[in-house]
């Protein structure tokens, strides 16, 4: 009797779909009393060295060499008969099975791309088992919006052709709510769309929507995308600032940090400066991955001269994963991280990431990766935890659109919602 008031594990099941870039990717279904839900496991391209592991099949016949079987076969046939009977509102208990029956430190075993799928599928059929919205199931209390940060030029890893930063992002601060900062973002999406238009240079989209026009600089795109911010009608700084996902880890060669459009070749003190130059220049308010991710003493000195001044953010150094975060929080090497629910494999190891974060007065900003399909998991957690930002992507390709759409329903949804008007690094 008491059983049917819990969500139990009556079947698991999973299944090779495709993500946003056409290669296969692992889907969860869980059926737990008498609700069926799926949850579908996003993938990387610049992925951190540290990561847990995305198990794919090396199978040259299929894919090529990118299927996931046997991801999906662990699922079914290793996790799955240990799963049946389990309370799937008992996040801790499945990710602990999960983390224990695997072994490894790095989820090698079985693969992060498994044990994710299953983990978010069972918060996913229990927020339906109790009735509730994901993220208020997460947390009941949840009432802020996360400002998104809108990756409109796309380059590094992400494109063919592009800047050497592989992400340059809207980040619309000064929007009266979610749905305000969505109208500001695509507005000006489509005045940069028209720019490029107008300088005869491409508009075709990188893995994330945003445009990957060939440049001559660094500072060309930036500036092209500033033009675009003031044609749309909008202040750069008070309503829109930038924000960057460097990903230098992508062009870090033999100690160097190599700037392919800008033609320099940096040491890590040099790229600090570059930096700086850009902060002086441009209306830049956050920074992610501007070192690689083994340099922990560029990482230290970047923060103590530009961490009061913008946000820093670890991503590949840091690869959400709690021990790589305490390194980081004794190194006083950064101020906000990145977290990414594949780079470390479960729903309990990604939240204690962000308490870690929050404890230590550090922000948090959840993101998707490159790789995506159409599930929103992320745009729930993100209002769930309360950091205030979210990074999933530009405003076009539909598997960035569903997180920003998802976000658009939940706002309506709460009662008070409001955007996080503290942050730090909003001057
Ligand atoms: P990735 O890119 O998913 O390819 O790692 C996103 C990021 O670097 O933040
Ligand atoms: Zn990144």
């Amino acid at each position: 009797m008491g059983e049917k008031l819990k969500p139990i594990i009556e079947r698991v099941h999973a299944r090779e779909i495709l993500d946003s870039r056409g290669f296969p990717t692992v889907e969860v279904e869980i059926t737990a009393s008498g609700r069926t839900s799926i949850s579908a496991v996003p993938s990387g391209a610049s992925t951190g060295e540290f990561e847990a592991l995305e198990l794919r099949d090396n199978d040259n016949n299929r894919y090529l060499g990118k299927g996931v079987l046997k991801a999906v076969n662990n699922v079914i046939n290793i996790f799955g008969p240990k799963l049946i009977g389990m309370d799937a509102s008992s996040q801790k208990e499945i990710d602990d099975m999960l983390i224990n029956l695997d072994g490894t430190v790095n989820k090698s075993s079985f693969g992060a791309n498994a044990s994710l799928g299953i983990s978010m599928a069972c918060s996913v059929v229990s927020a339906a088992f109790y009735n509730k919205p994901l993220f208020s199931y997460l947390n009941p209390n949840s009432d802020i919006m996360p400002i998104p940060m809108i990756n409109v030029l796309n380059g590094g890893m992400h494109a063919d052709q592009g800047s050497d930063i592989q992400e340059i992002m809207l980040f619309p601060h000064g929007a009266k709510n979610f749905t305000n900062a969505i109208q500001m973002a695509s507005e000006i999406f489509h005045s940069l769309k028209s720019e490029l238009k107008k300088q005869g240079m491409s508009t075709s989209v990188g893995d994330e929507g945003g445009f990957a026009p060939s440049l001559n600089s660094n500072d060309q795109a930036i500036e092209i995308l500033l033009n675009s911010i003031e044609k749309a009608g909008y202040n750069v700084g008070s309503d829109v600032s930038l924000a960057l996902d460097v990903a230098a880890s992508s062009f870090f060669k033999d100690g160097k940090y190599h700037l392919k459009i800008d033609g320099s070749i940096l040491d890590t003190n040099e790229m600090i400066v570059f930096y700086e130059d850009l902060i002086r220049q441009y209306p830049i308010v956050s920074v992610e991955d501007g070192l690689d991710e083994n340099d922990w003493e560029g990482w230290t000195t970047m923060n103590k001269i530009l961490g009061s001044k913008i946000q820093i953010v670890g991503d590949d150094l840091t690869v959400t994963n709690p021990q790589k975060l305490q390194k980081a929080i004794d190194h006083q090497s950064m101020n906000a991280i990145l977290i990414k629910l594949n780079q470390i494999g479960t729903v309990s190891e990604t939240i204690k990431a962000i308490k870690l974060a929050k404890s230590n007065g550090m922000n948090y900003i959840i993101s998707h990766r490159s790789g995506e399909t159409e599930d929103t998991f992320i745009s729930d957690l993100s209002v769930a935890m309360g950091g205030g930002q979210i990074k999933t992507g530009s405003v076009c390709r539909s598997d960035r659109t569903a997180k920003y759409n998802r976000l658009l329903r939940i706002e309506e949804q709460i009662k008070n919602a409001r955007l996080k008007d503290n942050l730090n690094f909003i001057k």
